[in-house]
């Protein structure tokens, strides 16, 4: 028997800053027991919040269920331990599998190691029990498997999600530097937009902020694209297939027809613009919000508006003085031409909030990657 199936209990993880906003977000969708670790929540859940979270987590980027746990002082332990595990219920000899390793402050070194042993067990165990083993597929794994080595304790879970969450299966055409889905969710759940004025965004890109909303306005479960009959969930043991379909059905049904005209957008670049609106078109009911090629500096007018904008960042050698002038100009606009609007925006860095030469009423730390950003909300008069 697996832990998961012992205790019932799950890991989401989530990118930096987001854990108790994931925190508040899985206890809603029925996970009880919920509490926020580095990088992820650990929550208990049965089967039927379990699910329903699978589906329709907007936050968290996976959902890890643990197999194992031990003291791992050395790679023949960590050999023998995992060779005794029942893989057999999790995989085919036919299939294939791929390991996502990490350890620290630990006897085994290192990460790329420790995947290797564990992949060892793994192909030993098949061939030695049916003479063959199944393969290790980087792109698209029928299994993934997680395995942290933190202080000579090794995990090895199980992940749930087939691959990252972000990945809603709308983006197909990113450009630039998208966001994270998951992080534009976050962004809108912030924001608190719930469709009552319409949301702006005026450097779109490829329109992810833009999808994020609606998605979430309509009801739209975030893994309704890529999760159909037979979830990534549907190989471990004890799963339920009629409750998932019941489920998937009624969380289906509570969506609501999209309105494409609650959201717009603009961006100077063509190809974001051709990028946004492809992906938009891909949501379900293929609403066609209006997204417009436009310097921010030509938009007439933004009143009465949710602003949710993600400006350039201006990392890149050189573009410092030239983001921190769009910012400056980015503020007069607001200023002057977004009278009883309110901006959210995800900034760069502190320095370039202050070029905006707006007093935000929030400032909220938020990773994008490694970066750290802020989110600040400004009210306009
Ligand atoms: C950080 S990206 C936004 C990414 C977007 N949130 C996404 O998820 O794809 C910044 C965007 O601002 C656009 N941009 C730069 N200068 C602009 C300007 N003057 N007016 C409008 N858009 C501009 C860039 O083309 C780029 O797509």
């Amino acid at each position: 028997v697996f832990e998961y199936q012992k205790y019932r209990r799950y890991f989401a993880q989530c990118g930096g800053s987001l854990e108790e906003l994931v925190s508040e977000e899985l206890a809603e969708l029925g996970a009880e027991d919920c509490k926020a670790g580095y990088r992820g929540v650990h929550f208990r859940a049965e089967p039927e919040a379990l699910y329903r979270i699978s589906y329709s987590t907007r936050l968290s980027s996976r959902i890890l269920a643990p197999l194992i746990s031990f003291d791992c002082h050395s790679d023949q332990y960590l050999y023998r331990t995992a060779a005794k595990m029942e893989w057999e219920s999790l995989l085919s000899a036919q299939e294939s599998f791929l390991i996502d390793a990490k350890v620290s402050d630990s006897a085994i070194a290192h990460s790329r190691f420790a995947a290797q042993r564990l992949k060892d067990a793994i192909a030993d165990r098949f061939r030695e029990r049916e003479g063959r083993r199944p393969s290790v597929d980087r792109l698209a794994p029928d299994l993934r498997i997680h395995l942290r080595i933190h202080r000579n304790r090794a995990l090895i879970s199980a992940d749930l999600s087939g691959g990252a969450l972000h990945r809603r299966g709308y983006r197909l055409d990113p450009v630039g530097a998208p966001l994270q889905e998951t992080l534009a969710a976050a962004i809108i759940h912030i924001s608190g937009w719930k469709g009552e004025r319409p949301l702006y965004d005026p450097f779109c890109g490829s329109g992810t902020l833009m999808a994020e909303a609606l998605m979430a306005v309509a009801n739209i479960a975030p893994s309704s694209l890529r999760m159909g009959e037979r979830p990534p969930m549907a190989r471990i043991p004890g799963f339920d297939a009629g409750l998932w379909d019941r489920l998937r059905r009624e969380i289906d049904a509570e969506a609501l027809p999209l309105d494409a005209r609650l959201v717009a957008g603009s961006d100077i670049d063509q190809k974001a613009v051709r990028a946004a609106r492809k992906n938009l078109a891909r949501l379900p009911g293929g609403p066609r919000p209006y997204i417009k090629r436009q310097d921010f500096r030509d938009i007439g007018s933004l009143e009465n508006r949710c602003i949710v904008s993600n400006p350039p960042y201006g990392h890149r050698l050189g573009e410092r003085e030239q983001v921190e002038t769009l910012y400056k100009e980015f503020g007069d606009f607001l200023k002057q031409r977004c009278t009883g609007s309110t901006a959210w925006l995800l900034c760069g860095d502190t320095g370039l909030v202050k070029k905006l030469g707006l007093r935000p009423k929030r400032r909220i730390p938020m990773f994008n990657g490694p970066l750290e950003c802020r989110l600040v909300e400004l009210d306009l008069y």
